[in-house]
């Protein structure tokens, strides 16, 4: 086992362990899934040290100060690659699909986020959100006034959250309270961009809405501020509702689909993050692939609004392979609890006579979205190095669990027993998948600190 030098005092972590160092939609189970049954996690200065059996790692660490979580599971945080910070106080909000429900709906209540005296402790509470669900990082859209992302970027440093945000630009198609203009987006995203991007573990995601809601003068000037800015993200919504499709066919006729739109301006590249891609063309598929963008998966909020089904074999193949991660889109989704958009994940492939594996839909959850985010580097499993972020979960949280797992996979391979094979191991992640939710996170840590105690 390699350790990392450090210079801080080691602290361990004892629990069971689950973590991916490979994509299991394409590599053998045993290469891409590490877990152990009596594990320890070594934490140094907010980064990991050393992760392994505990028995076999105890003994490199004599004085080592210990955190046992007999019965529970560690994994690493989980990651949200697609949520909306405005609209937390509108999660099922009634009756329409995604164009009728964002003019009904959301563009009323993201003008609220206009007032920094609002908008603050909303900032907080999202945070606290997030932790309270498990997510440790997530890509978040902020509202159409800067003073939004900039309060919701205040709060992330306070906690020394690794999130990635942006104020949404958009300069037609909504009402005038919530428009701002194609210079002025330009303007207010390199201030926050100079700011806030890398100050501390923050990063900036240059956040146009949606085709629908931006002229090209304002896409272009996006594209601009990527090629000012070259390790800035793309962060926005593509074909996510046929409806929306064929609007911005209308809107750009002499372009070619949907992506064009964005291409054309400069805005598709790998370090671009597209929602939904619902109604995506082959070409498209294609296209995105080639780009090395990534696509976040939406399940709950593609339900939710009765947009579809992401194709995920398509983005997951061998032909045309994209990243993906899981977004749990809040408010179109229902849940900011990733756990629970796995399972939506899961339901979503039974509907297009696909399979969804607990190993693959919790690899989307933490490393699949780490890469999705271009963050493999910094988080996403235990490899040493690696920030500690991580999430304490209770796979018997609930009754429904708990007869799911007479036999947890967090009993800590007691001495005497056989430590489950993979097999069990899949099966028994997979009820967890299917039935957790906040209530299975014990604890959530940030850097090796404790950020959310269930018991507190
Ligand atoms: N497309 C443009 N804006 C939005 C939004 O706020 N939510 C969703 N789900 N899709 C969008
Ligand atoms: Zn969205």
């Amino acid at each position: 086992m390699t350790t990392l030098a450090v210079d801080s005092v080691p602290h361990g972590f004892r629990g069971a362990i689950l973590d991916f160092v490979g994509d299991p939609f394409y590599g053998a189970i045993e290469d891409c899934v590490r877990y152990w049954p009596d594990g320890l996690l070594v934490v140094a200065a907010g980064r990991v040290v050393a992760c392994g059996a505990y028995d076999d790692l105890q003994g490199e660490f004599p004085n080592l100060d210990i955190t046992a979580y007999p019965h529970r599971l560690l994994m690493p945080g989980f990651i949200d690659t697609h949520i909306h910070f405005p609209q937390m106080t509108m999660m099922a909000a009634y009756g329409e699909q995604l164009l009728a429900w964002l003019e009904r709906y959301t563009f009323p209540i993201e003008a609220q986020f206009k007032d920094p005296a609002f908008a603050r402790p909303m900032a907080d509470r999202f945070l606290t959100e997030l932790l309270r669900h498990g997510t440790t990082t997530a890509l978040v859209l902020a509202a159409v006034f800067p003073e939004s992302a900039e309060v919701l970027f205040e709060a992330a440093a306070a906690r020394n959250l690794r999130l990635i945000a942006g104020k949404v630009m958009m300069d037609r198609n909504a009402p005038d309270y919530l428009l701002d203009t194609a210079t002025d987006s330009y303007a207010d995203s390199r201030r926050l961009i100079e700011t806030w991007h890398k100050r501390g573990r923050l990063l900036y995601a240059v956040t146009p809405r949606f085709a629908v809601t931006s002229t090209p003068e304002q896409l272009s000037l996006a594209g601009k501020l990527l090629q000012e800015f070259p390790d800035v993200y793309l962060h926005t919504h593509l074909s996510e509702n046929v409806d929306e499709v064929a609007l911005v066919k209308a809107t750009y006729p002499d372009h070619d689909g949907y992506l064009d739109v964005y291409d054309r301006a400069g805005l598709v590249g790998d370090r671009s993050i597209f929602a939904h891609g619902v109604q995506l063309t082959e070409a498209e598929f294609a296209r995105l692939s080639e780009a090395g963008a990534a696509i976040a998966f939406c399940p709950s909020s593609n339900l939710f609004l009765g947009s579809g089904c992401f194709p995920i074999e398509k983005a997951k193949s061998t032909i045309t392979p994209i990243k993906v991660g899981l977004g749990s889109d809040v408010g179109a989704g229902t849940s900011f609890s990733i756990l629970q958009t796995a399972q939506d994940a899961y339901k979503v492939a039974q509907l297009r006579r696909q399979k969804l594996s607990a190993f693959q839909g919790l690899f989307l959850a933490t490393l699949g979205g780490a890469r999705a985010l271009n963050l493999e580097a910094h988080i996403g499993n235990f490899l040493p190095g690696k920030e500690a972020d991580f999430v304490v979960l209770d796979p018997c949280a609930t009754p429904a669990l708990a007869l799911r797992h007479p036999n947890s996979l967090a009993q800590n391979h007691p001495v005497g027993t056989v430590a489950p094979d993979l097999e069990t191991v899949a099966d028994l992640a997979f009820a967890l998948m299917l039935l957790g939710d906040d209530r299975a996170i014990t604890a959530t840590y940030i850097l090796g600190e404790l950020a959310y105690d269930q018991s507190a």
